[in-house]
């Protein structure tokens, strides 16, 4: 089943309570958080956590785009996420691994993410661990940006990584996602869709997501039809 995770980077933070209940029948609440460092962008951070937390029963899938995320996961798995994304690129050396550890330490479930230029090979050392895999489909730092053609090759090659080590994380995709895309990177094996604009961004958040995950569900039931033909 293909699950989405709608990005409150493109809800109206003076009504997030409300936008919140508005994407109730998503499957996760994706937590953009920015420290205008790692990306041009600064959004939110703990205490906006922390305030979610109280309002929603959905999981919080909580995206770092900051630098060195190693100092600050425990405190974003103290403020209530349960899954925690933290960048390569930002964590040098052993960081990544050590992130990884103390996510997993906290309780909550282990994502690590790619940009777009980065290959999904960085990932290897800690593959066996993770949980979920976020492949970028956008530079980070902001809503509304277009999809990189051909990122659904990179959820594929990460399906392949990961099946190679006998990993089967969660792949995410964030960056561009809607009706149109979300068919491309279902079909490449993408488990959880990340929808900012597409979603957040609709007049009708609860339609928005019934008709991306159906468009998803569809090229996915097609896609595995096709591999056993
Ligand atoms: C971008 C964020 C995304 C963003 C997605 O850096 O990580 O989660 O909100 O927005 P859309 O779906 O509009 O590209
Ligand atoms: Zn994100």
């Amino acid at each position: 089943m293909i699950k989405v995770a709608p990005s409150i980077l493109s809800a109206d933070f003076a009504h997030l309570g409300r936008d919140i209940e508005a994407i109730s029948t998503a499957d996760y609440v994706h937590v953009d958080v920015m420290d205008g460092m790692f990306v041009p962008n600064i959004s939110i951070g703990i205490p906006v956590v922390a305030s979610i937390r109280k309002v929603t029963d959905l999981p919080l899938d909580v995206h770092l785009m900051i630098t060195k995320p190693v100092r600050y996961v425990e405190q974003f798995c103290d403020a209530g996420a349960d899954i925690v994304t933290v960048h390569a690129e930002a964590a040098a050396g052993y960081q990544l691994e050590r992130a990884v550890e103390m996510i997993h330490a906290a309780g909550a479930k282990a994502a690590a993410s790619v940009k777009p230029h980065t290959p999904v090979e960085v990932l290897a050392p800690v593959m066996a661990q993770l949980d979920m895999v976020l492949i970028m489909s956008v530079e980070p730092g902001f809503s509304g940006q277009s999809y990189i053609e051909g990122s659904e090759r990179k959820v594929a090659r990460t399906v392949e990584l990961a099946r190679a080590v006998g990993a089967a994380p969660l792949i995410e995709v964030d960056g561009g996602i809607g009706v149109k895309t979300a068919p491309l990177v279902a079909a490449a094996g993408a488990d959880v869709l990340v929808c900012g604009s597409a979603v957040c961004g609709a007049d009708d958040p609860a339609a928005a997501i019934a008709q991306v995950t159906q468009a998803a569900e569809a090229a996915r039931a097609a896609a595995l039809a096709s591999k056993e033909a």
